[in-house]
C-alpha cells in the first residue's frame, strides 16, 4: 500500500526517536512491499524558534492531508519561562484539538527484562497487560484561563475544567469498543466525591455501558485510590478510561510498572483515519543530544501508527515482536541496563532491525 506519513520530530530527545520509529518504517515497508513516504515538519520549540509559532499553518495543513504523523516531542528549559507568551506544548494540543484527537490509547505490558528496571516488586508486574483510554481534547487542559487581580491588587489565576455530555459518550464508546475486543473489563477513573465534571463523567459512562455494551463489567475508581491501587494490583486492571489531566498523571506513573518512560507508546484517535502517534515521554531535556535515549517508545508507537492509520496489523505485530525480541535480547539503553553494558538510541533501533520475526522477512507469506 501506499501512505504519506508526517513527521513531527519537535524538540530535546524528539529528533532522536522519531529517527528511530522512521528507520523501522522504512524498513519494515520495504519488506513487506509498502510505499511510505515521509514528511518532516516543525512543531513546539523548534516550530517557535523558526517562525514564532508553536504550530505553523503549514504544519497542520501537512497533517489534515496525511494518513498518519508521528510525533516526537515537545518542549524544554529554552521556552519554560512561566511569563512566555508562545510554549511548544501549546501546538501539541493544538495540532491535538484541530485533528479532533480525543482518544489516546496508552497500552501499558510490563516485559519481563524490565521487571528489575521497575520499583515495584517482580511478582507484582508479572501478567499486566492494561490499556489506559486518556480523553485528549477537553477537561482542565482546554478550559479558559484567567488570571485576575483582586480589589487589593492580589493576583488570582484559574483554569476551567468542563466535559459535555457529547464529550464523555464518545470516549467512554471508545474504551468498551476495544473492551469488547480483550476481557470486557472497563475501569472509569474520576473523581466524583468533589468535581462535577466527574460527576457527569460516571453518569454518561453508567448509562452507556448499560444501555450499549451490556456485556461490560465497569467500575468506578476514585483517581486518588486509583493511583494507589494501579502500583499495588496492577493486574487487575485491563481497560481504564478517563478524563484528560487524570490520565496524564496516572499514565506516566504506569510507565514505572513497565520499567521506563522509554517503553510507553501511544495512539491518538478520532473519528478520522488519520491518528497521531508519540511516545508518551517528553523532550527529555536532561540526556538530549547524547544519542542514548530510549527509542523502543516511539517504535511501539510507530506499530500503532500501522495499526490504527494504515490497516496493517501483521506488520503492527512484527514490530511489536520485534522490540520485545529486542528487549529478551538484552539490547537496552541506559534507563534500563546497568552504565557499563546500556546501548545507545541507534544501536537500539539496529537491534529491532535485526529481530524482526521471520515472516516479515518473507512478504509472500502474508496473504
Ligand atoms: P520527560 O518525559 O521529558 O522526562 C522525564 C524523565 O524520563 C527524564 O529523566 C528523562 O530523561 C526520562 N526519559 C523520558 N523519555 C526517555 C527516553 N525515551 N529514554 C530514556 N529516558 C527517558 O518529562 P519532563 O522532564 O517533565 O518534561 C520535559 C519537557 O517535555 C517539558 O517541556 C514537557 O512539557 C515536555 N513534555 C512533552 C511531551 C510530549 O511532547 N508529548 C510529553 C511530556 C512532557
Ligand atoms: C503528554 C504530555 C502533554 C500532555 C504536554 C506536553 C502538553 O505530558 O503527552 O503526556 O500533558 O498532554
Ligand atoms: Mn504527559
Amino acid at each position: 500500500m501506499q501512505a504519506e506519513i508526517l513527521v513531527l520530530p519537535g524538540d530535546g530527545i524528539g529528533p532522536e526517536v522519531t529517527a528511530a520509529a522512521v528507520a523501522v518504517l522504512r524498513d519494515v515497508g520495504a519488506r513487506h512491499g509498502h510505499e511510505f513516504t515521509f514528511t518532516e515538519k516543525l512543531i513546539g520549540g523548534a516550530a517557535i524558534d523558526a517562525t514564532g509559532e508553536p504550530l505553523p499553518a503549514d504544519t497542520l495543513a501537512a497533517a489534515k492531508k496525511a494518513d498518519a504523523v508521528l510525533l516526537g516531542a515537545v518542549g524544554g528549559p529554552k521556552w519554560s519561562d512561566p511569563k512566555a507568551k508562545v510554549r511548544p506544548e501549546q501546538g501539541l494540543l493544538a495540532i491535538r484539538k484541530a485533528l479532533g484527537l480525543y482518544a489516546n490509547l496508552r497500552p501499558v505490558k510490563p516485559h519481563p527484562v524490565a521487571f528489575a528496571a521497575s520499583p515495584i516488586k517482580p511478582h507484582l508486574l508479572q501478567g499486566v497487560d492494561l490499556i489506559v483510554v486518556r480523553e485528549l481534547t477537553g477537561g482542565v487542559y482546554f478550559g479558559d484561563k484567567q488570571r485576575t487581580a483582586g480589589p487589593n491588587g492580589e493576583c488570582t489565576a484559574s483554569d476551567l475544567c468542563s466535559y459535555s455530555v457529547g464529550e464523555i459518550e464518545r470516549v467512554i464508546r471508545r474504551a468498551c469498543r476495544l473492551a469488547m475486543q480483550r476481557s470486557q473489563r472497563v475501569t472509569s477513573v474520576d473523581k466524583a466525591n468533589v468535581l462535577e465534571t466527574s460527576r457527569l463523567w460516571r453518569e454518561v459512562a453508567t448509562r452507556v455501558v448499560h444501555d450499549e455494551f451490556p456485556e461490560i463489567t465497569l467500575e468506578h475508581q476514585l483517581v486518588d485510590s486509583m493511583a494507589m491501587h494501579l502500583l499495588a494490583r496492577p493486574r487487575e486492571y485491563d481497560v481504564i478510561v478517563t478524563e484528560n489531566m487524570f490520565g496524564d498523571i496516572l499514565t506516566d506513573e504506569a510507565s514505572m510498572l513497565a520499567g521506563s518512560m522509554g517503553l510507553l507508546p501511544s495512539a491518538s484517535l478520532g473519528e478520522g483515519r488519520v491518528g497521531l502517534y508519540e511516545p508518551i515521554h517528553g523532550s527529555a531535556p536532561d540526556i538530549a543530544g547524547r544519542g542514548i535515549a530510549n527509542p523502543y517508545a516511539a517504535i511501539l508507537s510507530a506499530a500503532m501508527l500501522l495499526r490504527h492509520s494504515l490497516g496493517l496489523d501483521a506488520e503492527a505485530q512484527c514490530v511489536e515482536r520485534a522490540v520485545s525480541a529486542a528487549l529478551s535480547a538484552g539490547h537496552l539503553t541506559a534507563d534500563l541496563a546497568k552504565p557499563e553494558s546500556a546501548i545507545g538510541t541507534r544501536e537500539a533501533t539496529a537491534a529491532v532491525m535485526d529481530h524482526f520475526p521471520l515472516p516479515c522477512q518473507v512478504p509472500e507469506l502474508r496473504d
